[in-house]
């Protein structure tokens, strides 16, 4: 089967594109043919090795793993001995990420329960492109940060795949939304259905009148108290990652008693009920990027990388029959 192999560190464009062996199911993992698969943060740090923290959970001198990836959408074509949730032919997706790596391959075996059953009405590719981004939005809003109907929603970093999430759902709560990101996303911003865009080259949101009850960082890059400035009395300020320093510099925050200050711990694929009730509705859809062919995998992570996408970067993978 065709996969992408990551033999050792460096820029994407040293992804290898090539045969290798088919995977097989052990006690409870699925076989799964992977129809799509979706590029994320982890797939630009884990190729590169950078930053080096990350090499403590990729492997140290070399990814542990070769095969990135870490959502996917396909058909279960074998189930391991042990395995007891799905049957061949099932459609399946999820993000993997806590159990594996590897969707940047026709083939994958993996835990039976990094994966749910997909809905009918929901695309191989808008599954593909679902798990991650939709989560942290929704666990971020709704689960951490308690979104509460008619709030002001700021979100930063807002072009790519959370934001493009966070904007619909804070919709469904009838939330006044504000996206900040560069002003070659705006357009695109605006017709996902922010009612204000901010360019953060342009516009420090931290210092304009505006407030907000609710600021969700998809990248933190600077101190979060001074993105705290924006915040409504009791505001909450949540970030889904960033900048290594400015986490801690949370962290501590918070232990020093400011409690509106929060980082959010992705549950995987914990709630996706949520967001297939909002597919269902009509009130949701995913901001597709593609899909490209797999064996473009090393561009689209590099135009990832570089922040020229916009929503869910979409690999498609082995055509469904
Ligand atoms: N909490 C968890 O458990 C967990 C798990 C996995 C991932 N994550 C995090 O989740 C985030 C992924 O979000 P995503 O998939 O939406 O990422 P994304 O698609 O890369 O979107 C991030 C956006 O931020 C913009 N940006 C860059 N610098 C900015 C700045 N200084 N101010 C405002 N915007 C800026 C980028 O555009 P430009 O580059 O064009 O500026 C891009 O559009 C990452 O931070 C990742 O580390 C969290």
């Amino acid at each position: 089967m065709k996969a992408i192999v990551c033999a050792r560190y460096g820029p994407p464009e040293d992804l290898q594109y090539q045969d290798i062996p088919e995977p097989l199911p052990r006690g409870r993992e699925v076989l799964v043919r992977v129809h799509a698969t979706a590029v994320n943060d982890y797939d630009w740090s884990w190729v590169r090795g950078k930053p080096a923290i990350y090499r403590l959970l990729f492997g140290l001198f070399k990814p542990r793993h070769p095969i990135p990836g870490m959502e996917l959408a396909g058909t279960v074509m074998g189930l391991g001995s042990k395995a007891t949730r799905f049957q061949v032919g099932d459609a399946v997706y999820g993000d993997i990420s806590a159990h594996g790596f590897g969707s940047f391959a026709e083939q994958v075996a993996i835990h039976e329960d990094a994966l749910v059953h997909k809905p009918a009405d929901l695309s191989f590719v808008d599954a593909a492109a679902t798990p991650h981004a939709a989560l942290l939005a929704y666990q971020a809003l709704v689960t951490l940060g308690k979104l509460q109907r008619g709030q002001r929603i700021l979100i930063n970093g807002a072009g790519g795949g959370v934001g493009s999430f966070a904007v619909q759902i804070a919709k469904t709560y009838d939330a006044e939304v504000t996206g900040v990101d560069s002003a070659a996303k705006a357009e695109s911003m605006r017709a996902q259905g922010f009612d204000h865009v901010i360019d953060y080259a342009q516009v420090d949101f931290a210092r304009t009148h505006e407030r907000y009850d609710l600021i969700l960082d998809c990248k933190t890059k600077r101190a979060p108290r001074d993105s705290a400035r924006a915040l409504a009395p009791d505001g909450q300020y949540i970030t889904i990652g960033g900048d290594l320093p400015r986490l801690l510099q949370l962290l501590f925050a918070r232990m020093f008693g400011e409690r509106q200050l929060h980082i959010l711990a992705l549950k995987s694929n914990v709630g996706l009920e949520h967001i297939h009730a909002l597919y269902a509705a009509g009130t949701l859809k995913a901001v597709v990027d593609g899909p490209y062919p797999l064996a473009q995998a090393a561009k689209q992570i590099r135009r990832f990388g570089e922040g020229s996408h916009v929503g869910k970067v979409v690999l498609g993978v082995v055509p469904e029959a």
